[in-house]
């Protein structure tokens, strides 16, 4: 057995198939269900983001896992593109149809939808510089640079949607537009 190159790069000692819960590398999956609460399931979604942040800036700072890289690539191919599309198609039309004008929404909304696009080609680099990183096994500095700078951007959209937008939601989506907004969001998953 060789022993594992630490002068650069951490290596995570081998935990088998089962992740544990606090597991720095892990993103946890989502609840079963929660998705009939779909605000709270929004929030959820952004706690996972979260976490995603973190595992980008321990990249960042010169940490490895290959498992958690590979856990990490698979969230936003999927999950966190998904997400996108769960807030530019279902949640943002409905609050467009049911805010009033002093919450001032679309000011915030077209702020989110811009950075959307960003985040979507910040997606593309991410993806590209953890695939390379599964053969390489380190970052180089400048792929270091992106993925710090792409972790510091989803929190500051997190903090807007979080602190802002939600909250919004919470007010002005009663108990017949959440039910049309879950609906709206277990179709995008069929
Ligand atoms: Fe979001
Ligand atoms: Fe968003």
């Amino acid at each position: 057995m060789t022993a594992p190159n630490t002068t650069n790069v951490h290596f995570s000692p081998s935990r088998g198939d089962k992740r544990r819960a606090d597991d720095l590398w892990a993103i946890e999956p989502m609840p079963a269900d929660l998705i009939d609460s779909p605000l709270d399931f929004i929030f959820a979604e952004h706690h996972r983001q979260r976490e995603a942040a973190s595992i980008l800036t321990m990249l960042a700072d010169g940490e490895f896992d290959g498992e958690g890289v590979h856990a990490l690539l698979t969230f936003l191919e999927t999950d966190f593109a998904l997400h996108i599309g769960d807030e530019e198609l279902a949640l943002f039309p409905m609050l467009r149809e049911h805010c009033l004008p002093e919450d001032n929404v679309e000011r915030i909304l077209a702020r989110l939808e811009d950075e959307h696009r960003e985040d979507e080609a910040s997606l593309e680099t991410a993806t590209a510089i953890l695939t390379k990183s599964v053969s390489d096994k380190q970052l180089g500095v400048n792929d270091k640079r992106r993925l710090r700078m792409f972790a510091e951007h989803i929190r500051q959209h997190l903090a807007l949607e979080n602190g802002v937008l939600l909250p919004i939601a919470r007010v002005r989506l009663r108990e017949n537009e959440l039910g049309v907004l879950a609906d709206l969001l277990k179709a995008r998953r069929r």
